[in-house]
């Protein structure tokens, strides 16, 4: 089947958050906006030094307008706390700011975006990047490191390491999605996992006094 393209979404020439917010709200860049309730843009401290990037709003994102809130969100605060950090450290945004879903019953169930569906959304990164001026980027998966990185990633060899500049920051770091955390296939395969997304905050943080 073709790769479905879409035209890219275009956020004002401005880089305040608000108003990059508000003009989200409208945007039909790709398909994604028809079956999700709202658009989901970043939230966090306005210049956080730290920006982590997920994939896109889960169920509960969606319903609630905010990124990470759900079950990936309250496993991702305890590894932020743990690492030393705290929310006034960080920026939240994803890849996608839409859920991509398909109904199974009375259920939504969480659809990988394609690719032409993260690179339409990635003007709406771009403009968060640049207001927020973060030092690092934490990349949360593949989705966001592939959106990140314009490249498809290998987080199992690339995550845990400090990428120096590609365009949007000074470093880049791989990590785990909280959501591969939770769906792990076993208890240690989930506490090694976390360990690496605690450990990769920890470098994060690190790199903010270099
Ligand atoms: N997963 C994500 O990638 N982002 C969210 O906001 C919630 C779950």
């Amino acid at each position: 089947m073709a790769l479905k393209k879409f035209k890219q979404a275009q956020p004002p020439d401005s880089t305040n958050l608000k108003t990059l917010a508000t003009a989200a709200a409208g945007c039909t860049g790709c398909d994604l906006y028809k079956n999700a309730t709202q658009t989901v843009f970043g939230k966090g401290k306005k210049k956080a030094r730290i920006l982590l990037v997920g994939e896109q709003p889960g169920d509960k994102e969606d319903l609630a307008g905010l990124p990470f809130v759900g079950p990936a969100g309250e496993l991702l605060r305890h590894c932020i706390e743990q690492a030393g950090l705290t929310m006034e450290d960080i920026y939240l945004t994803n890849a996608v700011k839409h859920f991509k879903w398909r109904p199974a019953g009375k259920v939504r169930l969480h659809q990988k975006p394609s690719m032409g569906q993260i690179k339409a959304c990635r003007p709406w990164l771009e403009k968060e990047v640049e207001s927020v001026k973060p030092k690092v980027i934490v990349a949360l998966g593949a989705t966001a490191a592939t959106s990140v990185l314009q490249r498809v990633p290998r987080i199992g060899s690339e995550r845990g390491k400090a990428i120096k500049d590609v365009e949007l920051a000074d470093y880049i770091i791989l990590s785990w999605h909280p959501s591969a955390i939770l769906r792990s296939i076993d208890r240690e395969d989930a506490e090694a996992k976390r360990a690496d997304l605690v450990s990769d905050l920890k470098l994060a943080k690190k790199l903010l006094s270099k």
